[in-house]
């Protein structure tokens, strides 16, 4: 039986009709065949990160949370910025990968989008700081910002913007090459 290479996606916004949310979405498009692609759904169910919790039995969403990142083979995050930074729920997930080391060495991409000019640079910065120091691995053209983005994508999560395009063609093309390596 072939096994298929697994990316797993997540957005720092769980509001419903996120665009962060749809730029995951719209990058299903772009994903080869043979690849599996989800969009990890329960970020927003994870406790608040408390050592005094986690342990031999953490909470069964953390493991679920672990053992989703532990069995892909490439993550690809894509988030707002909140007040300069990465939002806390985002910022929560991470912290519970940081002990748990499924994060190590592994292909990454990371996307900020935001209605302002300047693409959530704060929130990315400080995201990619968290991920070095998680130790993973980010990619070849897997580090981009989506500014303007309200008028980049139409609401069923297609790019209209053709440089955009090219870039998550390209941020794709990257993990996917990263994974296959
Ligand atoms: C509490 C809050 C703080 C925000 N702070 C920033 C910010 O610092 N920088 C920025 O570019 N946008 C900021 N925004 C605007 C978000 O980028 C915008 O709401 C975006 O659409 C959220 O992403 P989403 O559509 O994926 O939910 C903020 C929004 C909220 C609700």
């Amino acid at each position: 039986m072939i096994k298929h290479k697994k990316i797993v996606a997540i957005s720092g916004s769980i509001r419903e009709g996120s665009s962060n949310t749809n730029i995951l979405k719209a990058l299903a498009t772009f994903i080869p065949e043979g690849i599996d692609y989800c969009i990890y759904p329960g970020i927003k169910e994870l406790p608040h990160f408390n050592p005094d919790i986690d342990g031999t039995e953490p909470p069964a969403v953390v493991a679920n949370f672990r053992k989703t990142l532990a069995e892909s083979h490439a993550l690809i995050i894509c988030t707002p910025e909140y007040a300069k930074s990465v939002p806390g729920v985002l910022k929560n997930a991470l912290d519970w990968l940081v002990s748990s080391g499924e994060l190590y060495k592994k292909p990454v991409a990371v996307i900020t989008a935001s209605p302002s000019v300047a693409g959530g640079d704060k929130a990315h910065e400080s995201l990619l700081l968290t991920l070095g120091m998680l130790d993973t691995i980010i990619v070849e053209h897997g580090s981009l910002l989506v500014p303007s983005v309200g008028i980049k994508f139409n609401d069923n999560a297609t790019v209209k913007d053709e440089s955009t395009k090219q870039a998550l063609i390209n941020l794709i093309d990257s993990v996917v090459a990263a994974i296959n390596k």
